[in-house]
């Protein structure tokens, strides 16, 4: 993607020193950016460190650079405004339309999507005036990303940490990729409950060896990601991956299929909507696993190893549903065609034989998919139509998982009978990207 300009939009608290290292993942990937920080947010990190990392200069208020009418001019420039940390002051200040310092003013201008990430204590994030400035933010388009939960400035824990700058910079390059007519970050999953998995399984061959794939989890930590910036309450059971927990959401780890069905059924059973089966999972295990590290010995050669079949997790799930066909259940496929058959066309008879009632289909061949940020995918759904996501970031592939999902859930009773192609009426609302603040 072609650099764009961002505003990173620094207010005063603590979690202001990350914002360091999401700049620099901002100029990283090519970005032009401009920190807009508050008086209060230069109490934290200095102006020094902000200038010298972003290569612009950075003010506070709107009357320096008076000339250019930079208070104008930074937010009329922007095609995204991210601000990292969010206090509950900004947020207040930003629901009620305040253009008190430069960062309120640039808020009030831009017509660009607005990315914020609140970080505060559990009690100023939970205060009704907060929850209700974020709604109001919410209502108008802009996308609010739910705190981290964990251990804040003191010696309590709890949600108001600010979520890692790599998810706010994946969930910056959605917004960035997207089509301006399409937001792909609507508040229209709240309510919502969607169990994700991700990673792949192991199957243990011995104490230290099992049966592996490629599967780092990328694509499911971005399926999550996106679902609960999108309102989603989130599980997601995440086998083996080595990445950061996503905002907003409960993470279960497990090891092998037999515990990730084990633990996608729990999750299932205490009400979900919609289930995304991204996991890459061991159609086999071995059936006896050594409880010692297996020898080489030379006189016995390699060893035989029997192997059982796994259960077929997302079969099941689709099974065990009742007549209303709720959840709504996603598969994935990822696929090299062979000779004579196509990726898609495997993937069609997949849909067909897994029953569930959207398969998304990646091509993995020339090592396309695997251990990478990028991915090009088809959604199938039953009934024959399709959505080409092209290849992009992970998270944009999330998104239109995320926008198949929602326009299912549209449908009372028949997930099945909804045209991809149509926003939700919920989505269609909040599509006015960048209406406000
Ligand atoms: N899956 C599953 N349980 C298994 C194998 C796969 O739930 N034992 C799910 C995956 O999470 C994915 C979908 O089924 O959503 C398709 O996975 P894939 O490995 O492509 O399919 P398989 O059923 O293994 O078919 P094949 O190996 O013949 O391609």
């Amino acid at each position: 993607m072609d650099g764009k300009n961002i505003v990173l939009g620094v207010s005063g608290g603590i979690a202001a020193y990350k914002a360091c290292e999401l700049l620099r993942r901002l100029k990283a990937a090519g970005h032009d950016v401009t920190v807009v920080a508050t008086e209060s947010a230069l109490k934290f990190v200095g102006i020094a460190t902000f200038e010298a990392l972003s290569g612009n200069p950075v003010s506070t208020d709107v009357f320096t650079d008076v000339p250019t009418v930079r208070h104008v001019a930074i937010g009329q420039q922007a095609d995204l405004v991210i601000v990292a940390p969010a206090t509950a002051d900004l947020l207040a200040r930003t629901a009620s339309g305040r253009g008190d310092d430069l960062l309120a003013a640039t808020l009030l201008v831009s017509r660009a999507p607005v990315l914020m990430a609140p970080a505060m204590h559990t009690e100023m994030w939970t205060h009704p005036a907060t929850v209700a400035n974020v709604a109001t933010l919410r209502s108008r388009g802009v996308t609010v990303v739910p705190p981290a939960v964990g251990r804040l400035t003191g010696p309590d824990s709890g949600p108001g940490r600010l979520p890692d700058p790599e998810h706010l910079a994946q969930l910056a390059e959605l917004l960035l990729a997207a089509d301006p007519a399409h937001h792909p970050l609507p508040f229209d999953l709240a309510g919502r409950r969607v169990v994700v998995s991700a990673g792949g399984t192991r199957e243990a061959l011995d104490p230290v060896r099992f049966l592996g794939n490629r599967s780092s989890g990328r694509q499911g930590y971005a399926i999550a990601l996106v679902a609960a910036a999108r309102g989603a309450e989130v599980t997601l059971v995440a086998a083996n991956a080595a990445l950061a927990d996503p905002p907003g959401v409960v993470v279960r780890p497990v090891v092998s299929a037999v515990e990730l069905q084990t633990a996608m059924r729990e999750a299932v059973a205490s009400g979900t909507d919609a289930v995304v089966m991204n996991a890459a999972v061991a159609d086999f295990r071995p059936a006896d696993p050594a409880a010692h590290k297996i020898k080489k010995t030379a006189d016995t050669g390699p060893p035989a190893i029997e192997l059982l079949e796994n259960p077929d997790i997302l079969a099941g799930l689709v099974a065990d549903r009742g007549a209303d066909r709720r959840p709504v259940i996603a598969g994935f496929a990822a696929e090299t065609g062979d000779d004579t058959t196509s990726p898609l066309e495997f993937g069609r008879q997949k849909l067909a034989r897994k029953g569930c009632d959207l398969l998304v289909v990646n091509r993995v061949d020339g090592g396309r998919g695997f251990e990478t940020d990028h991915n090009a995918a088809v959604i199938l759904r039953t009934g024959g139509d399709s959505v080409d996501v092209p290849f992009g970031p992970k998270t944009v592939v999330a998104a239109a998982v995320c926008d198949a999902l929602a326009a299912a859930l549209a449908q009372p009773g028949d997930p099945v009978a909804t045209n991809l192609s149509t926003p939700t009426a919920d989505s269609t609302d909040l599509n006015t990207r960048g209406a406000t603040t």
